[in-house]
């Protein structure tokens, strides 16, 4: 075996090992709910989250991510080179980056954000998608509990009731 060749092997063996070993400890997810989810919750959310999802994609579960945009997925677990979300991420073409403007996603995140599409990308069992903001009740409209048609209504029948129980009954007792 010619040395390049047992190195090669050799840095397989390694790669396989630290695979596994995240595999165990669960550090792939633990990535996720620790740097990755947290960088597309601060710079991607609000585009392709509850409120918007531009390009009919949301990021903010490892289940929308797998489902993928509008277009198709945006992930290709098999081929990390085939990944539209690294694509994205990498690109500097203003047409292309995402996110379209600020800083650049890291490149240690981005670094993890692969690792973890070559692992499966999988979320923490029962991760719950984020809350569209406007269903929250201060932003509703306030709605009055007594529907006031009823009320209007219910206001003249107990006066006009009265008013014939007066009429018939001049001098009631008790
Ligand atoms: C200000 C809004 C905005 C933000 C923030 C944003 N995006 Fe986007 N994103 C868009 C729009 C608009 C499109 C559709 C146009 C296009 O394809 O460039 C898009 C498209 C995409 C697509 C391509 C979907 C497809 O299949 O064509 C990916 C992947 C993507 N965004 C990932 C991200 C990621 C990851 C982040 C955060 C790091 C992010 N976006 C932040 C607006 C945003």
């Amino acid at each position: 075996m010619k040395t390049g060749n047992l190195q090669a092997s050799f840095l397989g063996v390694i790669v396989s090992c630290l695979i596994f070993q995240l595999h165990i400890s669960g550090g792939e997810e633990g990535a996720y709910a620790s740097t990755i989810k947290a960088t597309f919750r601060e710079r991607c959310y609000a585009c392709h989250g509850a409120l918007k999802q531009k390009a009919g994609l949301r990021l903010d579960t490892a289940g929308f991510i797998r489902q993928g945009s509008g277009d198709g997925p945006i992930i290709d677990t098999s081929s990390l080179a085939a990944s539209e979300l690294i694509r994205r991420l990498e690109s500097h073409d203003p047409l292309q980056q995402m996110p379209p403007e600020g800083t650049r996603v890291p490149r240690e995140v981005i670094g993890s954000i692969i690792q973890w599409i070559g692992l499966g990308a999988h979320g923490p069992e029962g991760e719950e998608p984020e809350v569209d903001p406007t269903m929250h009740w201060a932003f509703q409209p306030p709605v009055s509990s007594l529907n006031p048609q009823a009320n209007r209504n219910r206001h003249r029948s107990d006066s006009g009731q009265s008013l014939c129980h007066k009429l018939h009954h001049p001098i009631s007792v008790g």
